[in-house]
C-alpha cells in the first residue's frame, strides 16, 4: 500500500481535525505530498504543527501544506481546485451540521447541513482536477443503513454513498475511481461540544453495545480510505468501519 501512494499528490478537505486529520497523517507517512483545506486559519496552523510532530520520526521529509477553504462557497472552490492543479487522491471529510429529529430541527438548519456536507462534497467532486489512476473518496456515515436520532444527517450520508457509486461510472473514462468510506462512532472533535458525563456515556454505550466494544478511533477511518486510494480494483465502494453499529 505505502510504495502505491509514495509521491502522490493527495488533498484532504476537513483535515484540519478528527478524521481528516488522521487521513492526512496516514497518507504523508505512506510518503504522499499532501494538502490539507478547511475553513479555520487558526485550526489548519495547529493541525499542522500536530502533523509536523507526528511526522517528525516517521518521515521528517514529508511535505504537507495547508489551505483555508469553505466548501459552502462556490466561487472559493472552483478558484482552489483551478489554482492548485491536479491531485492524486482527494479525501472529502469537511462538515458540520446540526442534529435532530425531522420535526424538531429548524429547516433553516436542516437546509445548512445539506449545504454544509452534500453541497459542499458535490461542489469540491465536480470541480477538482484528479489525475488519471488516481481517486476520491467521501466520508458519508452509516446513519445512512441504521437510522439514529438525525435522520437528516443520515439522508445525507446515503446521499454521498449514492453519489460515489453514479461518479464512479462517470469518471471511469478518465480512470478516475470513486468511493466513499461510512464512519460509525468515532472518537473526534467533533463530540467536543458534548460535556464530560455526556461523553463518558456514550463510550460507555459503545463499549456494551457495540460488537466492537469501543467507539473507533480516527485512524480506524483513515486506514479505510488509504485501502481505497491504493486499491486499483476498487470503486463505486461504500466501506463500513462501524464497529458492527449497523448490525448491532
Ligand atoms: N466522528 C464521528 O463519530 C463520525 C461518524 C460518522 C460520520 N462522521 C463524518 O465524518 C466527517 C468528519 O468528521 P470528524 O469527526 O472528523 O469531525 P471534525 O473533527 O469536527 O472535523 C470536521 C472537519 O471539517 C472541517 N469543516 C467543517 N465545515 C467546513 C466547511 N464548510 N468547509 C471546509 N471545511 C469544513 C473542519 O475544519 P474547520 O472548522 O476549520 O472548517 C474540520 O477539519 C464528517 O462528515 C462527519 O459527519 C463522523
Amino acid at each position: 500500500m505505502i510504495e502505491m501512494l509514495a509521491g502522490s499528490r493527495v488533498l484532504v478537505v476537513g483535515g484540519s481535525s478528527g478524521i481528516g486529520e488522521a487521513t492526512a497523517l496516514a497518507f504523508a507517512q505512506s510518503g504522499a505530498e499532501v494538502t490539507i483545506a478547511s475553513r479555520s486559519q487558526e485550526k489548519l496552523a495547529a493541525a499542522m504543527g500536530r502533523l509536523r510532530d507526528s511526522l517528525a520520526c516517521s518521515a521528517p521529509n514529508a511535505g504537507i501544506a495547508s489551505h483555508v477553504l469553505d466548501v459552502r462557497d462556490e466561487a472559493g472552490v472552483a478558484k482552489f481546485c483551478e489554482g492548485w492543479g491536479a491531485f492524486d487522491h482527494v479525501v472529502i471529510s469537511a462538515s458540520q451540521t446540526r442534529g435532530g429529529s425531522v420535526r424538531s430541527l429548524a429547516l433553516e438548519h436542516a437546509y445548512e447541513a445539506m449545504n454544509s456536507k452534500f453541497w459542499g462534497a458535490y461542489r469540491v467532486a465536480r470541480a477538482v482536477n484528479i489525475r488519471e489512476r488516481g481517486s476520491l473518496t467521501f466520508i458519508s456515515g452509516f446513519l445512512s443503513v441504521r437510522p439514529g436520532p438525525s435522520v437528516l444527517l443520515g439522508a445525507i450520508n446515503a446521499a454521498l454513498d449514492a453519489l460515489a457509486r453514479g461518479m464512479a461510472l462517470e469518471l471511469a473514462p478518465m480512470k478516475v475511481r470513486v468511493n466513499s468510506v461510512s464512519p460509525g462512532l468515532i472518537a473526534t472533535p467533533l463530540w467536543a461540544g458534548l460535556d464530560t458525563a455526556a461523553r463518558s456515556a456514550m463510550q460507555q454505550k459503545a463499549a456494551t453495545t457495540l460488537p466492537a466494544r469501543a467507539m473507533g478511533q480516527a485512524s480506524d477511518v483513515a486506514n479505510a480510505v488509504l485501502y481505497l486510494a491504493a486499491t486499483p480494483y476498487a470503486t463505486g465502494s461504500t466501506v463500513l468501519v462501524d464497529g458492527g453499529g449497523s448490525i448491532a
